[in-house]
């Protein structure tokens, strides 16, 4: 059936063709049979390991229906404080022969007040992660209180929520890894609830020290981990460069993902979590990543290009 439909998807504008792929999962028109592949990680139950990575489903509009995909999880948001309508369009591009997407989005979202009162009405039948992150008209010396904002309003609702400080499309976002400014979100946010598992989402783009003072906040504030990682804003391994600003993600992403989850791992000490996505597009990517020791893995271009059987495929492969 999605052989049939690709063709057309893929003619339409990206951006539509998204809004056209989530209208038709949020009305239940898509269902796939997978098989479970239990696992509990940080006290939750997982019917698989697979999940969708943040940005497909920003709002929670479609949390009922994830688990007929054959998702173990979803992620929603990013979320910011205030409602926002993210950057001009386009700002989503396809490239096929790369098999990748770069996305300009600007976190685009309903604002936290309106996705607590989605997420109230709503009953998933899977684990649900809240990624979080600073609202455009927020100054970055107030990130944290935006931040705190949402963590307030959404935690509730999350099996473990995500402190998105690794997006290129909000100016100056990622300059919040460092450790200075992520010590006071980080620190904020513990202070407001200290056993709900938080996760931080990093860039590719960090070298090992950047990590290893990340990995070193994660220890301090008893964290539960990584997620490992955003798009790039690197464009190497592209067949041809579109010149196009936004990050990266998809096949190029592949090879430098799986370098930073290996180094994750490694730095990151055994009781904590590794949550690995970027350029995962094919079962033995998944692979690779359970190997290097990631507990739970993020799908999202990968899902887009292979549409989805994916997830089934994957669960039957591993
Ligand atoms: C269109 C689009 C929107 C995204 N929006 C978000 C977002 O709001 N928050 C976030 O943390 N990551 C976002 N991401 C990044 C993905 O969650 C994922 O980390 C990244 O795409 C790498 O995985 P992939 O190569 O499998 O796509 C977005 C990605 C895409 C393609």
């Amino acid at each position: 059936m999605y052989g049939l439909l690709k063709p057309l998807l893929f003619s339409l504008n990206p951006e539509t063709a998204h809004n056209l792929a989530l209208f038709a999962i949020r009305n239940g028109l898509v269902s796939v049979s997978v098989p479970d592949k239990p696992v509990t990680k940080f006290g939750v139950k997982f019917p698989n390991p697979i999940g969708l990575a943040a940005g497909f489903d920003k709002n929670g509009v479609a949390l009922e229906h994830w688990h007929k995909l054959g998702f173990g999880f979803v992620e929603i948001g990013t979320v910011t404080q205030h409602p926002q309508p993210g950057n001009a369009k386009p700002r989503l591009f396809r490239l096929r022969r790369d098999m990748a997407l770069i996305n300009r989005m600007g976190f685009n979202n309903r604002g936290a007040d309106a996705i607590a009162r989605t997420l109230d009405i709503s009953d998933p039948a899977i684990p649900v992660g809240i990624n979080i992150g600073k609202s455009k008209i927020t100054a970055l010396r107030d990130a944290h209180i935006d931040y705190a904002y949402s963590f307030k309003l959404l935690r509730q609702f999350a099996s473990y929520t995500v402190v998105n400080v690794s997006s290129p499309n909000t100016p100056g976002l990622r300059s919040l890894q460092s450790f200075d400014m992520l010590l006071v979100i980080l620190d904020t946010l513990k202070s407001m609830d200290s056993n709900h598992p938080l996760f931080v989402k990093v860039s590719p783009d960090l070298d090992q020290a950047q990590l290893e003072d990340i990995v070193e906040l994660i220890v301090t504030y008893d964290l539960m981990g990584l997620v490992a990682n955003n798009t790039t804003v690197s464009r190497s391994g592209l067949a041809v460069d579109p010149h196009i600003d936004g990050g990266l993600s998809g096949s190029p992403l592949t090879h430098r993902s799986q370098q930073v989850a290996d180094t994750a791992r490694k730095l990151l000490p055994d009781d904590k979590f590794l949550i690995a996505t970027g350029g995962v597009m094919s079962a033995n990517d998944v692979k690779a990543r359970l190997d290097c020791g990631a507990d739970l893995v993020q799908v999202y271009t990968g899902w887009v290009y292979n549409g989805p059987q994916f997830v089934k495929d994957i669960c039957e492969a591993i």
